[in-house]
């Protein structure tokens, strides 16, 4: 019988790299991308894993990969859109080209790869299955730290895309729903603390030498990977998967500021800056 496939993006490191190797171990065939070079060797030397090479801003190199898996005849019943990237910085100061790369990324790029993919996933619909589309959202997606608002923005934006794309294709028999880490042990707060430039020659300055304390505490209370690939997992193959699922320690931190009036959710956020 032909195993059902998932294509993941962002398969070089973190969730996406783990998430692909416990899809793997569960008897999916992993269609994995990465921007260059191989995958991971612990993916790339599965016979049942085939790398996808593509920026999501690419969208000629999408339409590429989506015809090969086509071409390959395995059902494709889910789509888990991981590709993203964690741009901080003040609004005031941050670079144009910053802050569109931010919504290039993690927004624009999650909308292509959803129009390139669902025809693959109506034809597995129309064959009898349940597919899926995933999207890795944060916590970010919940609440808003300062210097970190063009992430939440892009990840509310998410959040927008999941709720509305679900409720467009749910008459159609496809699910969207989306996974919410909080921090979380993978690479991308290290990517992002070398982006100081907005910090940088202006009235925020000052706040240069929290941010490397910062997102090390982030990597080091964070969840593991493991965590956010099983919640993928579920939401891959639960009969009536959670349309939102935040995973994170303290999560009932997060609902309580969240239920906050918003100027106490200021007073949370902004203390540790003062
Ligand atoms: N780690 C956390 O604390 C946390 C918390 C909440 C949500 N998330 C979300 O989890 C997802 C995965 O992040 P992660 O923490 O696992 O970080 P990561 O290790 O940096 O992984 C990000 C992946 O996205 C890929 N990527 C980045 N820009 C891309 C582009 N333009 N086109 C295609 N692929 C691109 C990266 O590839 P390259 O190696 O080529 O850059 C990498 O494979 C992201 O959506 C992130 O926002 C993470």
């Amino acid at each position: 019988m032909t195993p059902p496939s998932i294509l993941i993006t962002g398969v070089s490191s973190g969730i996406g790299r783990v998430t692909a190797a416990h899809l793997l171990q569960r008897g999916f065939h992993v269609y994995g991308s990465v921007r260059g070079g191989d995958a991971p060797p612990e993916l790339a030397d599965n016979p049942s894993f085939t790398t996808l090479t593509f920026d999501v801003r690419d969208r000629a190199a999408m339409a590429a990969a989506v015809a090969d898996i086509g071409a390959a005849g395995r059902p494709l019943l889910g789509v888990v859109n991981n590709a993203g990237v964690a741009v901080p910085g003040p609004v005031e100061t941050t670079l144009e080209a910053e802050y569109r790369r931010q919504f290039e990324v993690n927004v624009f790029g999650l909308i292509a790869m959803c129009q390139e993919a669902l025809p693959l996933l109506h034809a597995a619909k129309e064959a009898g299955h349940e597919p899926r589309i995933v999207n890795v959202s944060s916590v970010s997606g919940y609440l808003t730290s300062p210097y970190m608002t063009f992430y939440s923005a892009s990840k509310f934006a998410v959040e927008a895309l999941t709720d509305g794309l679900r409720r467009e294709l749910l008459p159609f028999g496809i699910d969207v729903v989306s996974v919410a880490p909080g921090p979380t042990k993978t690479p991308i707060w290290s990517k992002g603390s070398t982006q100081t430039s907005g910090f940088e020659g202006n009235r925020y300055s000052h706040l240069i030498p929290q941010l490397d304390p910062y997102t090390k505490a982030a990597e080091r209370n964070g969840v593991e990977p493991e965590q956010v690939a099983a919640a993928i997992h579920r939401a891959l193959t639960d009969e009536r998967p959670r349309p939102h699922e935040l995973i994170m320690n303290k999560r009932w931190l997060a609902r309580l500021v969240r239920l906050m009036p918003r100027r106490w959710q200021d007073n949370f956020f902004t203390k540790r800056y003062r």
